[in-house]
């Protein structure tokens, strides 16, 4: 069983959570900036994999983050992860951007769905203030929303309740 963590970032938030939600898990490898993936194919290497994004470019369509996620999107389409398990978390603010609060989590969840990775890590949107986002599926979230700007005191109970659930989602972990 191998897991990897791999997050994008523009000031360091992003990252800092991916090494928070590390030391919450066991066996699963040091986080890894995907400035520093020259190969996509080492997504494959893994049973299941974890991704931090944050949103930058406000309400847009595409290329959400403003990271080094934008210009691989397609490529990870291209992937077969079928197999693979693959939860992702998002950095945003949602008092500040309440109308586009942590946008970049659907498009990266498109592309991985489109790779035929099983998605998991979902959460109820009910303990979150904000006024719209793109990436509600239903009445959750199809990752887990952080907001480090605004509501920095939930962040470490929401990434332990994460970590509970993606033990219970994804069998080895
Ligand atoms: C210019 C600008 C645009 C932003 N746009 C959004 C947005 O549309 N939605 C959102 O939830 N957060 C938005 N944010 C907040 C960032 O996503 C947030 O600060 C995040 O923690 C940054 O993560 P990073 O440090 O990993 O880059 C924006 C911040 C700035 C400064």
């Amino acid at each position: 069983m191998t897991v990897g963590i791999y997050f994008a970032t523009t000031t360091g938030k992003t990252e800092d959570i991916a090494e928070r939600i590390h030391g919450l898990l066991d066996g699963v490898d040091n986080p890894k900036d995907m400035s520093d993936v020259d190969d996509l194919s080492e997504f494959c290497n893994h049973d299941a994999i974890i991704c931090g994004i944050p949103t930058w470019n406000t309400g847009a369509d595409s290329e959400r983050s403003g990271t080094a996620w934008d210009s691989i999107l397609d490529e990870i389409g291209e992937l077969d992860l079928s197999g693979k398990k693959v939860a992702i978390f998002g950095l945003g603010d949602s008092s500040t951007y309440t109308e586009n609060y942590c946008d970049a989590m659907e498009e990266l969840h498109r592309y991985f769905q489109q790779a035929g990775a099983t998605m998991v890590g979902y959460v109820d949107s009910t303990e979150y203030t904000f006024d719209e986002s793109k990436s509600m599926v239903g009445d959750s979230f199809c990752g887990l929303p952080l907001d480090e700007d605004s509501e920095s005191d939930m962040t470490d109970s929401r990434i332990s309740e994460w970590a509970n659930q993606l033990k219970r989602e994804i069998p080895g972990l």
